[in-house]
């Protein structure tokens, strides 16, 4: 294995718990990852040492607040290789990201009868953003269906492609499926017919190495404690050229160069889209976290995470009775499933009773249930930290579900 499982296990506090009686078995990481202890440091460092108010103040915590705030945004365009820090938007996390894009562009793009592209297997904050814009601007939504196996429609997607096509958004990976989605090939396609491209790599980030110039997306967007970090920040990454085009999205302190009250003069990039105090401990812990996947590699982290996908599927599909939604070819560590007469919410009840932690529902995905004619799935995720004894427990639970069940 190329990772030390026992060395990475132990920077993690809350996985060395007990649930209900039992040893905890963390596998919702799709939600939500755990904290590692650097990360948490970092946190607690800054308050207890560093805090200020940054960008704006002469005094000494307030540069170095302001350093370490401005080390953060070159840490995450190293992090996703973006050409400039003028490119990275830090924000409140993916769902910010996404409502800032289309909130600008229905003020500046979109036109009544221009056509917005997403697919069948979207987060809802990939959706009703989207269904806002074209509330606000007469633009048109149209959906990417998705085959049986998971994989989105590639033959669809061309033939919803028109020049009346004036933005395209998928996410990398679906939450509730676990599907790679050929993203390269969705945005190049997108920019034959001259429109714009937001990736959602929410669920990405964490577990796959993501190259913003090679993808060529105009936008990507992420939130930091899918991947170990902190909750309420996130990143946007857009391209210079349309973030300099674009209206700023909220308007206050930061995003502003002159206030008269004649009129107003916008601040440069990236401080154009960031109005207010930001989240300055928020940027500290995402730059922490970033550490902490580049100190493993990222590379490694799939390795272990494609283990742990390969040999819970096929435990799980040695039980039987079991039916797997969502089987693409390129798939990341999610697992939706269903055990055969036994309702998701009843299975993740008891599993969770066993300290053996999944999620059930519709993962705010609520069009892929219905596409699927199911009320939800269990759906157990992976991250880097997960072990294959683990899942063995996991297969045990799931059988004593079964036999309670049928
Ligand atoms: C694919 C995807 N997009 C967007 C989001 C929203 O992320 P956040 O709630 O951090 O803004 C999630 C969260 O589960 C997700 O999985």
């Amino acid at each position: 294995m190329a990772v030390d499982i026992k060395q990475i296990r132990a920077q993690f506090p809350a996985l060395h718990q007990e649930v209900h009686g039992h040893p905890l078995i963390y596998f919702d990481n799709a939600a939500t990852s755990q904290k590692p202890k650097m990360v948490v440091d970092a946190i607690a460092h800054y308050y207890n040492k560093e805090n200020s108010n940054i960008h704006r103040g002469v005094h000494y915590l307030s540069q170095k607040a302001t350093d370490k705030y401005e080390l953060a945004r070159e840490a995450i365009r190293r992090f996703i290789n973006a050409p400039s820090t003028e490119e990275i938007i830090i924000t409140r996390g993916t769902t910010e990201a996404i409502n800032l894009v289309s909130s600008c562009l229905s003020k500046w793009l979109f036109q009544p009868g221009d056509e917005i592209i997403i697919s069948a297997i979207e987060h809802h904050s990939n959706i009703v953003p989207w269904q806002m814009a074209c509330e606000q601007s007469g633009a048109i939504l149209k959906v990417i269906p998705v085959l049986d196996s998971g994989e989105l429609d590639m033959n669809a997607y061309r033939n919803l492609l028109s020049d009346k096509t004036k933005f395209v958004t998928v996410n990398h990976i679906s939450n509730a499926l676990g599907t790679i989605n050929p993203v390269e090939e969705i945005t190049s396609l997108a920019h034959e017919k001259g429109a714009l491209v937001l990736i959602d790599g929410a669920q990405a980030t964490p577990h796959m190495s993501v190259d913003v110039q090679s993808l060529n997306a105009d936008f990507y967007c992420f939130s930091a404690h899918k991947m170990y970090g902190p909750t309420g920040v996130g990143v946007l990454f857009g391209k210079k050229e349309i973030l300099e085009k674009m209206p700023p999205y909220h308007g206050g302190g930061e995003m502003i160069k002159e206030v008269k009250f004649e009129g107003t003069t916008y601040n440069d990039l990236p401080f154009k889209f960031e109005a207010g105090t930001p989240n300055i401990v928020g940027g500290i812990g995402i730059e922490a976290s970033i550490r902490f996947i580049e100190e493993i590699g990222i590379e490694n982290i799939a390795q272990q995470e494609a283990e742990l996908l390969a040999y819970a599927t096929q435990r799980l599909k040695d039980i039987g009775g079991i039916r797997f939604i969502g089987e693409a070819k390129e798939k990341a560590g999610v697992i939706s499933f269903i055990i055969d007469g036994v309702h998701p919410y009843d299975a993740g009840t008891i599993l969770d009773k066993l300290g053996i932690a999944i999620r059930t529902g519709h993962h705010c995905a609520q069009p892929v249930m219905d596409r699927y004619s199911i009320p939800g799935t269990m759906r157990a995720s992976f991250a880097v930290y997960n072990t294959k004894e683990e899942i063995d427990t996991f297969i045990e639970g799931v059988q004593k579900v079964k036999q309670l069940f049928t």
